[in-house]
């Protein structure tokens, strides 16, 4: 369908595309699916759009409601658009990590923005965040939070958009699904679905090093969109077949990999899922039949430009990552995949 009554119809629906390279590189038939191509240019605008309306159609969100929530990046500016679409009001509680593009999209919407600046025990502003959001929910009745960690909701979003997309687009070919995770929507939905309808296909968890959400040690990360310093309530590791922790300077490596060799310019937890999926041993799997991926791409790479895809970043946070100019590559990118770690999933 070419012409669209609302905005939030451009939410869903996005395109797969093969990997060219790496599929040649591994001898698997690897896919991406570009999340990118939403409206506000990323995989939130499904759970923003899904939380709003639900909760509409449940009478938890009226014309009076305040929705509030705390992001720093893309489900802030998801929420945003997708409330003003909607009519309902939006307080974003981010912090001064937040980029000045992302704060511009979210008080463009017409939100509120507050920035927090205590960082918490951990050292991020996670923790401050959150407090922050409670503070809010005990002083306004009006409030809604959407809960992005706790929320079903996040995860139904999935279920019934990207899980049901791949499957209608791709099965029975797939094999396997790789999915980044943060709050667990994607992966939750991911799983949830084809757990039910297709349960031969392998669900494959991509977190980073440094992020505790399958108990790994807590440390100092980078790339946002990927890892989180707590564990989601909505996760439940049971449904996940492998977790694939990569190491932060293999996703960045492998972001600057698909801009040049895949013609692809995609974010952070992009690089990571599709190192994990080049990486993956494909070359172990039963003989007979060429194995099919599909990771999900979560967003495009304008986002970062000042960030991964600016070489004094990269040089300040990934010393090992040569770079001779300031958008030159990262040199040698040879040797992505490096500091990859399998481990099965937790039961
Ligand atoms: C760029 C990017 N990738 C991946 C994710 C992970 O998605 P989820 O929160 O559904 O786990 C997010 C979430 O904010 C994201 O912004």
């Amino acid at each position: 369908m070419a012409v669209h009554e609302s905005v939030r119809e451009l939410i869903g629906r996005t395109p797969i595309v093969r990997l060219e390279s790496a599929s040649r590189e591994t001898g698997a038939q690897l896919y991406a699916k570009l999340e990118g191509y939403n409206l506000t240019g990323s995989v939130k605008d499904r759970a923003a759009r899904y939380i709003l309306e639900r909760g509409l159609a449940e009478g938890r969100i009226d014309r009076d409601t305040l929705v509030v929530e705390s992001s720093s990046g893309n489900f802030g500016i998801a929420l945003a658009f997708a409330c003003r679409s909607l009519g309902v009001r939006f307080r974003c509680i981010t912090d001064v990590n937040a980029t000045s593009m992302n704060r511009f999209l979210i008080e463009q919407a017409g939100a509120e923005l507050e920035v927090v600046s205590e960082p918490d025990a951990s050292g991020g502003y996670l923790h401050t965040r959150i407090r922050r959001v409670l503070e809010i929910l005990r002083s306004d009745p009006s409030a809604f939070w959407t809960n992005q960690y706790a929320s079903a909701w996040n995860w139904e979003a999935h279920y019934h958009g990207t899980a049901q997309e791949i499957h209608a687009d791709m099965m029975p070919r797939v094999d396997h699904v790789f999915v980044a995770v943060s709050s667990g929507g994607t992966l939750m939905g991911c799983a949830r679905f084809f757990r039910e309808r297709a349960p031969g296909v392998r669900i494959v968890a991509v977190d980073v090093r440094g992020s505790v959400i399958f108990g790994g040690a807590p440390s100092r990360r980078h790339i946002p969109g990927i890892g989180s310093s707590r564990v989601p309530e909505i996760l439940d590791p049971s449904l996940v077949d492998d977790v694939v922790e990569v190491d932060e300077e293999a996703a960045v490596r492998e972001c600057w990999r698909l801009l040049r060799e895949e013609s692809l310019f995609v974010g952070g937890s992009a690089g990571a899922v599709s190192a994990a999926m080049r990486a993956y041993p494909w070359s172990s799997r039963p003989r007979g039949r060429t194995p099919v991926a599909v990771a999900i791409f979560a967003d495009r790479g304008e986002r970062y430009f000042d960030g991964l895809y600016d070489a004094r970043w990269i040089a300040a946070r990934f010393p090992r990552i040569a770079t001779a100019s300031r958008r030159a590559a990262p040199d040698p990118i040879e040797i992505w995949g490096e500091g990859l770690a399998s481990a099965p999933a937790q039961p």
